[in-house]
């Protein structure tokens, strides 16, 4: 598992000797610095490490061995052909491989408690990362609150449970429990099943929308699996085409069909109660109560008239009944 030295010293400078997150594209800046951190890399890559750490993380259940990672035939991961093996992501190693137990030089480490600044953490993986998704990391909401990539990836582990339907919500459970909670009302997206993720609706490596929105808006976030409510309608209801949360809490409700509040009241809070029939479901309400009940509540309900009420393509559908 001979590494290749000219490689190893330029990604050596552009992941570590410099504070903070370095782009790749400061790799010619960085190959100017003078000397390498931790003595450089170990001379025989991850054979070296493994003389002491087989049992620990090579073989048992963090096995890095069974991740995407460690893919010998692909040459863009650490164990691709001249890559830097375990020291791609842990740094150089060189110092900590020779010092004894006791005064053994830190290499980086990091699962909790971290020796090392997040920023730092994450350089070595964005080097190769910072691509796709992660170009909007910097200053997004979880690099501001000082989240390493580790915090929510395992990467000793053939099976990233972020990265897996049935656990995700687990992970991003250890910090966002008001969510979890609200995820286990009586109506919510199948989030506990599985069948909806939270990074269907968010993209957690940072976003240019709001609460790290996975699109620019709340309704086009709904729309890419509500594609009907899009429209185009004939007759539309203003706030619908608006934001569908002006009704619905997206992680969920007491209510049926994620309703902030049943109707009457969820309409009341914009048409007047007054003229239409409005008053609450008392027996004045009835017909021939002392409210003057006009018996629209006795269906139970505004959408139970009202049953376009996201929008309407029929020609006579301007009051959304049809
Ligand atoms: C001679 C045995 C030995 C070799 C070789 C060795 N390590 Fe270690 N390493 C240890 C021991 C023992 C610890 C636990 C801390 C201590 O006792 O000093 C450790 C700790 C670590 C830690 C936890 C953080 C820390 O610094 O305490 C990481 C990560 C690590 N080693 C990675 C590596 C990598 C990567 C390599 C190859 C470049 C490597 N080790 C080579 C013995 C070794
Ligand atoms: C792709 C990056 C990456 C590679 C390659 C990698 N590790 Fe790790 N290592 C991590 C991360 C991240 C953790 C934290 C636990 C996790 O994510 O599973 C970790 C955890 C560890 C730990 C426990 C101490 C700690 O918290 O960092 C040791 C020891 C370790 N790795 C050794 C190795 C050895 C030995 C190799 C090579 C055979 C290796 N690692 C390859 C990223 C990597
Ligand atoms: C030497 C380059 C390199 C480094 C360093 C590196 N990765 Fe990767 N990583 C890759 C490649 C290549 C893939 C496979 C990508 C693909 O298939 O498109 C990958 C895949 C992944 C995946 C997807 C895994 C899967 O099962 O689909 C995650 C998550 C990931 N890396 C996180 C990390 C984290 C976190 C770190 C830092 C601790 C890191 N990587 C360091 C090159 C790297
Ligand atoms: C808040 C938790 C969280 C943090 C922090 C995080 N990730 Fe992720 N990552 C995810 C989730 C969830 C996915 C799957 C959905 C997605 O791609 O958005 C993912 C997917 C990935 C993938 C594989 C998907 C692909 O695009 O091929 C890579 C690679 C990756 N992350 C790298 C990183 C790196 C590098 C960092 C640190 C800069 C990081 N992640 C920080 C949660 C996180
Ligand atoms: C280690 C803790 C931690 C984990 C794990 C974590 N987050 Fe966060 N997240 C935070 C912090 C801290 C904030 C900022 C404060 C807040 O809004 O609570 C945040 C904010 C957010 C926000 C709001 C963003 C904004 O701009 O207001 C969303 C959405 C979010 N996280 C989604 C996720 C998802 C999805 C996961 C799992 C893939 C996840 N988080 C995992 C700590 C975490
Ligand atoms: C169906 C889409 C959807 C899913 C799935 C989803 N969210 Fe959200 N999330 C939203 C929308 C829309 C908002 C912004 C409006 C709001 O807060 O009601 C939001 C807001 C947030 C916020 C910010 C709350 C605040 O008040 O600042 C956090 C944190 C969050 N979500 C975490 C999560 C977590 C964790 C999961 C998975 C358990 C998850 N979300 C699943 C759509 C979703
Ligand atoms: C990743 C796909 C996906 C996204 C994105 C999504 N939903 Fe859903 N939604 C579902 C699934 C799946 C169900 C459950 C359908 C079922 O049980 O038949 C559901 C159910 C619902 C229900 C309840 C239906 C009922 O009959 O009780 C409402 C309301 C809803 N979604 C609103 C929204 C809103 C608002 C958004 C945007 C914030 C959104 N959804 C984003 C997939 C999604
Ligand atoms: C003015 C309030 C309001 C707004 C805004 C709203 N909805 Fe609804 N939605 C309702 C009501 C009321 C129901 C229950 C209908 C019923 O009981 O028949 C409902 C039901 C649903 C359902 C389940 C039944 C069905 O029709 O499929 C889904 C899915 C849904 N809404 C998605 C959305 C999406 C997506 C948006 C944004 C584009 C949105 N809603 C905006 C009031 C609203
Ligand atoms: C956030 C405010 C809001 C909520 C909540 C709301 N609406 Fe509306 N609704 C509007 C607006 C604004 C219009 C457009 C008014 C206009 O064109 O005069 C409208 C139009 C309508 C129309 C067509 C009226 C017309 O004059 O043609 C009906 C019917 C209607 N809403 C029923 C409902 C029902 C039933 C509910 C509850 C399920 C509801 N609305 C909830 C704001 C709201
Ligand atoms: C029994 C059926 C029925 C029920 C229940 C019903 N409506 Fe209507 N609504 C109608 C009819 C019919 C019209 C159109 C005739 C009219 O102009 O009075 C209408 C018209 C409206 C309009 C348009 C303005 C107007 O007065 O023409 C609004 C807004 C409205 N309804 C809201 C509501 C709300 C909010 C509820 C629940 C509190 C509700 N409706 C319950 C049948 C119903």
């Amino acid at each position: 598992m001979k590494i290749k030295k000219s490689l190893g010293a330029a990604l050596l400078l552009a992941g570590l000797a410099l504070a903070g997150a370095v782009a790749a594209q400061d790799k010619a800046k960085a190959e100017t610095a003078a000397e390498p951190a931790n003595g450089g890399y170990s001379e025989e890559g991850a054979d070296t490490c493994l003389n002491c750490h087989e049992a620990d993380h090579a073989t048992k259940e963090g096995a890095i061995f069974l991740s995407r990672h460690a893919r010998p035939d692909d040459a863009r991961t650490p164990f691709g052909k001249d890559q830097l093996q375990c020291e791609a992501c842990h740094g150089p190693g060189a110092t900590h491989v020779k010092t004894k137990k006791g005064k053994r030089d830190k290499i980086i480490a990091f699962n909790p408690p971290a020796t090392r600044a997040p920023a730092e953490l994450n350089a070595p993986c964005l080097v190769c990362h910072e691509n796709k998704a992660r170009i909007a990391w910097q200053g997004s909401t979880h690099e501001v609150n000082q989240l390493s990539c580790a915090t929510c990836h395992s990467v000793h582990s053939g099976n990233d449970p972020v990265l897996t339907a049935a656990t995700q919500v687990d992970v991003c459970g250890k910090c966002h429990k008001k969510q979890i909670a609200e995820i286990h009302k009586p109506w919510s997206h199948p989030i506990v099943a599985g069948k909806v993720v939270c990074s269907d609706c968010h993209s957690v490596h940072g976003s240019s929308a709001d609460k790290l929105l996975a699109k620019p808006t709340v309704n086009q976030v709904c729309y890419t699996c509500h594609a009907e409510k899009r429209g185009p309608f004939l007759w539309e209801h203003e706030p619908v085409a608006e934001d569908c949360t002006t009704c619905h809490s997206p992680h969920g409700a007491t209510n049926p069909a994620l309703l902030k509040k049943n109707p009457p009241l969820l309409c009341q809070q914009c048409h007047a109660a007054a003229g239409h029939p409005a008053i609450a479901r008392t027996g004045a309400a009835l017909p021939g109560g002392t409210g003057g009940g006009q018996g629209f509540l006795l269906s139970g309900g505004c959408v139970n008239c009202h049953s376009r009420i996201h929008g309407s393509n029929h020609p006579a559908g301007a009051k959304l009944m049809r």
